[in-house]
């Protein structure tokens, strides 16, 4: 049989690139090549995110670029799958360009969902009727099934890979789209789960991140017992081969958080970096934010969390510009953000999202001007935050994971010129940039810093 050439392209958070490997994976099992330039294939699967308007924007305009080449090429095969089509649904096959439209609970459907749309040379929907009600045994077994049987480690960034632990979430904070396009929090079993990073081991996975949008609230009962992230950690920890282990997002709540940090100061294999999202520094926004804890709960989880790992690096999001949003609001935000003391933090402008609490009750009332100010002056306190800690690297020596060839080789000052710069990570997510052949990528070095930016940290290969 013909092999088909199919390219992917993927928007959004780690759930979603894990999902594009997994898909890449299902379709190289089944006949599929992937190909490099859209126009080169029989195929072109677009996963979208929908988590700000620009998010959307960004897809859309993926999928306007297609419509040129589809011109040309009317065989074209065009899927949009991901949370975007979980929200949009047939909307999106209405222009004449989409002709499968998958949501993020179908995935496993991809190869059957092109299999007969090429065949029959019809249009495709597979998504979720109702997203927040928990999917059958069979739908959940599927998903489960999928995740097991294919591979989410990619040539991409070798050695390392992503695990779910957890689908959807059941926080719904007033302004986020993720309970409605990913469905509610159901955790997998612990066995699928380590067996897989076994599996991975063996392909010569290194790093695994545990991934879930409130990775702290995993939870599965089975046996009499109810396993935690904690002790799924600990299992983790137990697979020969695997070195580093990082789990993201955490949620700011109480529920076994202690047994977490415990977790990461017991076990050397687990990372010492927890990114964990306060979102405002403002309690009144908190609340209107249906965030459930307030800045002071907030930073006293951190306070524990610093003395259960004394060397722990914490990152933050924040949104800024959240409706009533004023000044004092945000210069709490500033002044949490501060005390926080995150090694660094991401920061978003308020985007209303159609079919949240957040859309329907609140208006966007702070202008952009002022989102654009805040979201500018948030940036440069988390510079001055993070310069003193990324000095304290200076002159030591860090392990490191390399990644990839760097991106912007000026940025470097480093002598040794004769090889290639490097770009890595330390266990707690430091960005460490050096000059070394090429064949580091995906090997662990060690680095001895010679200068620091406030989030980049530059050395030199240790021999
Ligand atoms: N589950 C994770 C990540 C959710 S999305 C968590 O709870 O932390 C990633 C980030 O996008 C969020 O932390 C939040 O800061 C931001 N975000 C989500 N919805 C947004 C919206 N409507 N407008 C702007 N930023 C948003
Ligand atoms: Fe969205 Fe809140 Fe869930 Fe994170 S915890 S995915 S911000 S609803
Ligand atoms: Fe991720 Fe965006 Fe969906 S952040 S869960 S891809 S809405």
């Amino acid at each position: 049989m013909k092999k088909r050439l199919f390219h992917i392209k993927s928007f959004g958070c780690q759930m979603n690139k894990l999902d594009s490997s997994l898909i890449a994976s299902a379709l190289r099992d089944n006949n599929w090549t992937q190909g490099e330039r859209p126009e080169d294939c029989d195929a072109v699967i677009i996963n979208t995110c929908s988590v700000r308007a620009r998010a959307e924007e960004k897809a859309l305009s993926a999928i306007g670029r297609i419509r040129h080449i589809k011109k040309t090429k009317p065989s074209l095969t065009v899927a949009v799958i991901g949370c975007m089509a979980q929200r949009m649904g047939s909307e999106l096959l209405a222009g004449g360009i989409v002709d499968i439209v998958c949501g993020p609970a179908q995935i496993p459907q991809v190869p059957n969902l092109l299999a007969k749309t090429i065949e029959t040379k019809t249009q495709n929907i597979a998504t979720a009727e109702k997203i927040r009600s928990r999917p059958t045994k069979n739908q959940h077994d599927m998903l489960d099934d999928f995740e097991r049987t294919y591979d989410s480690d990619t040539d991409n960034i070798p050695s390392q890979a992503f695990v779910r632990v957890m689908f959807g979430c059941n926080n719904m904070c007033s302004y986020c789209i993720v309970p409605y396009v990913r469905g509610p929090e159901i955790s997998r079993p612990p066995q699928t789960i380590i067996e897989q990073i076994k599996k991975l081991a063996g392909n010569g996975v290194k790093l695994v991140t545990l991934l879930g949008q409130t990775v702290n609230s995993y939870e599965y009962k089975a046996g009499g017992k109810t396993n935690c992230l904690a002790d799924l950690l600990e299992m983790a920890s137990e697979v020969d081969g695997i070195e580093w282990i990082r789990f993201v997002t955490s949620y700011p709540s109480e529920k076994y958080f202690d047994r977490i940090c415990s977790a990461m100061a017991a076990l050397p294999k687990v990372c010492p970096y927890l990114h964990i999202p306060a979102q405002s520094g403002s309690d009144r926004i908190l609340k209107a934010m249906n965030r459930r804890y307030s800045s002071s709960q907030y930073l006293d989880l951190l306070g524990r969390a610093r003395e259960a790992v004394p060397n722990i690096a914490i990152a933050g999001d924040f949104i800024v510009g959240f409706p009533g949003e004023k000044d004092e609001d945000f210069n709490a935000t500033a002044e949490l953000l501060k005390a926080a003391e995150y090694k660094n933090c991401f920061i978003f402008k308020y985007s209303p999202r159609p079919g949240t609490e957040g859309h329907k009750q609140l208006t966007d009332d702070v202008p952009m001007e002022i989102k654009k100010r805040r979201n500018v002056e948030l940036l440069a306190v988390q510079k001055q935050v993070s310069g003193p800690l990324s000095e304290k690297f200076l002159g030591k020596t860090v392990r490191v994971l390399v990644e990839s060839l760097s991106k912007k080789p000026h940025l470097n000052q480093s002598e040794n010129q004769s090889h290639p710069q490097l770009v890595s990570r330390t266990a707690d997510d430091w960005i460490v940039v050096f000059n070394g052949p090429e064949n580091l990528t995906g090997q662990f070095a060690n680095i001895k810093i010679t200068k620091t930016a406030p989030l980049t940290l530059f050395g030199q290969l240790e021999q």
